[in-house]
């Protein structure tokens, strides 16, 4: 039996560069070697955007055609909704006994969040948010979590929830793992975390023209003024996606910015070939998928389905190993 996967993302915009390396690459690459559940987490949307919620249908579609457009494949993965799993709700019920106040109050992701969010104060569904992410993870009882680096507290909060359910009750949970992929932290075109709402990302369903005029607008090493100037990639933010966007060239890069014999605007045209011949094939796909909703839909339709029936597994485990079946009551009553 191969183990099990589950991550996801929250549907409030189009997936960024970011995404990719943090993420959805380690999915992709994955798919093959374990059983992979990825959820489109609408529940936590509500977190920081209590309003607008007739958009999240069509924030949902771009979701799922990002993930189709990187090759994240409906005929080996399972895609599905967390509102339309009600396990996950249980889950969190329960979950929610066994983590204190102060624990969640410690979360940085959390509080970094909630300062981005500019909200007046936080309720209890968004600091408790942690705890329903434990329950995303656990409900298919995943032993792996593909995370950009600010996800790392969360999946240490699952694990920590899984162990006291264990000791507590019984083995039912493995204590999964996170994964973060090969550039935890890809900088935004400011030098600032990468997200829709700071404005300086690079979606993935950008046009070649989009990418060229935001990588021309990106900041770079700030100590270099001309272009013959030597300059200091390990502190320049466009070095940065070199690494990961352009790998084979990126040491030839380097040396001559070091040596001051490239300039920031051929660097800069350079890099946005790099993400342009990256982004093609991705753009092909999302094209191809555009046109053939009905795939898109039944992706989505057979992900929830799968995950419903792994959902109720999980749970009659939980209610017999917590003595929640009532097993003497209600045998040979049908619920
Ligand atoms: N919190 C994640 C994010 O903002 C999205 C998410 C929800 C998630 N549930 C999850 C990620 C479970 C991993 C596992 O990107």
């Amino acid at each position: 039996m191969k183990k099990r996967i589950l991550t996801g993302d929250r549907p409030t915009g189009p997936m960024h560069l970011g995404h990719y390396v943090g993420s959805l690459q380690n999915r992709v690459r994955l798919q093959d070697d374990y059983d992979c559940f990825f959820i489109i987490a609408d529940f936590q949307v509500l977190t920081d955007h209590l309003q607008e919620t007739e958009k999240t249908g069509q924030f949902i579609k771009e979701v799922l055609l990002d993930w189709l457009s990187v090759g994240m494949d409906p005929a080996r993965s399972t895609f599905f909704i967390q509102s339309r799993v009600p396990q996950i709700a249980e889950l969190t019920m329960y979950f929610s006994m066994l983590v204190t106040l102060a624990r969640l109050q410690r979360n940085p992701t959390v509080k970094e969040e909630f300062q981005a969010a500019r909200l007046r104060a936080m309720s209890y569904g968004f600091l408790g948010y942690p705890v329903s992410q434990a329950a995303d993870i656990l409900v298919v009882r995943s032993h792996l979590v593909p995370v950009g680096e600010d996800q790392v507290a969360h999946v240490e909060q699952t694990r920590e929830i899984a162990r006291s359910f264990n000791r507590l009750y019984g083995e039912v949970f493995p204590i999964p793992e996170a994964l973060v992929g090969e550039v935890p932290r890809l900088p935004g075109l400011d030098g600032q975390k990468m997200s829709t709402s700071r404005s300086n990302a690079i979606y993935l369903s950008d046009t070649p023209g989009e990418v060229r005029r935001k990588v021309n607008t990106a900041i770079t090493d700030p100590a270099r003024i001309r272009a013959t100037d030597k300059g200091h990639p390990g502190i320049c933010n466009i070095y940065q996606y070199h690494s990961a966007f352009n790998s084979a060239g990126a040491p030839d890069i380097e040396q001559r910015c070091l040596k001051g014999n490239i300039g920031c605007v051929a660097c800069k045209e350079n890099l946005s070939e790099k993400i342009n011949s990256f982004l093609e094939p991705v753009r092909e796909k999302r094209a191809f998928f555009e046109a053939r909703p009905s795939i898109v839909r039944e992706s989505i339709k057979e992900g929830n389905e799968r995950t419903l029936k792994e959902g109720k597994e999980t749970l009659d485990l939980v209610h017999e190993t917590m003595h929640f079946d009532y097993k003497e009551l209600l045998e040979g009553v049908s619920e």
